[in-house]
């Protein structure tokens, strides 16, 4: 059967297939969560099943576990794991530095925590999400559902000393309900089009109550493989660190 794929979805396809081969026998992943990181999901099962590598995933949402088991990978809790050699994931936006902004698909809490938890994160990504600066993108923000009003409030008094551009937060909806996390939390999307200092926003935001993490993902990645619609990649990695 041949593959239609749009050219964005080749670019995706480029960068997570590209991850995925690094991917050697015995090595516990952490799966990331998007449209990107299931290409990579898909291609690490054609290896288990083509080339019968044996590797053990660590998913970080309810939907990359089905399809990780779909695909015929071995799943274990990062508790089983404890520490993973690496983590393979998508991003909404990486500078020029490799910070991310993360979330998109409501998944940052577990995917900041499985990538912090691995000796490298690879981020899979097309070029359109390569920005001088971080914010264009609204930045999710995973909180409690008590008082998530209340939250809302001192995160936008909160933005009125930061250096940002817009300081709108509005809650993810699905349908007509709010949008759950796979942790039974909510997500506000903050409207800041520039953000001037993601090191003291992520602090900030940390510090109110009922925030439960940012989707800022600062000093994290080590290496970003970008794709391209005609099959290329490009390799962009951490000055300090990944190769
Ligand atoms: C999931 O919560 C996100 O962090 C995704 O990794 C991010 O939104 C990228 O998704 P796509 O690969 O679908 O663009």
């Amino acid at each position: 059967m041949t593959e239609e794929l749009s050219p964005i979805d080749r670019a995706k396809r480029a960068a997570a297939r590209c991850a995925a081969d690094e991917i050697e026998n015995g090595m516990r992943v952490g799966l990331g969560t998007g449209s990107t990181a299931a290409w990579m999901v898909r291609r690490l099962g054609e290896r288990v099943h083509d080339e019968g590598l044996r590797i053990r995933g660590v998913p970080t949402s309810t939907r990359t576990a089905d399809l990780a088991r779909e695909a015929g990978i071995e799943v274990i809790t990062l508790d089983e794991a404890t520490w993973l050699d690496v983590t393979i994931d998508g991003a909404d936006e990486f500078d020029p530095g490799l910070d991310l902004i993360k979330g998109g698909g409501g998944a940052l809490l577990r995917e900041k925590i499985v990538a912090t938890a691995s000796d490298r994160m690879i981020v899979i990504a097309d070029a359109a999400k390569a920005v001088t600066t971080l914010g264009a993108f609204a930045l999710p923000v995973e909180i409690v559902p008590f008082g998530w009003q209340t939250t809302r409030r001192l995160v936008v008094e909160l933005l009125g000393g930061m250096d940002v551009q817009g300081r709108d937060a509005t809650l993810r909806e699905a349908g007509a309900r709010p949008f759950v996390t796979d942790e039974g939390h909510y997500i506000l999307d903050l409207h800041l089009g520039r953000i001037g200092d993601p090191q003291a926003l992520s602090l900030a935001l940390n510090q109110v109550p009922g925030v439960v993490e940012s989707g800022l993902f600062l000093n994290i990645c080590d290496l970003v493989i970008v794709g391209f619609e005609d099959g290329r990649v490009e390799r962009r990695a951490r000055a300090t660190g990944g190769n």
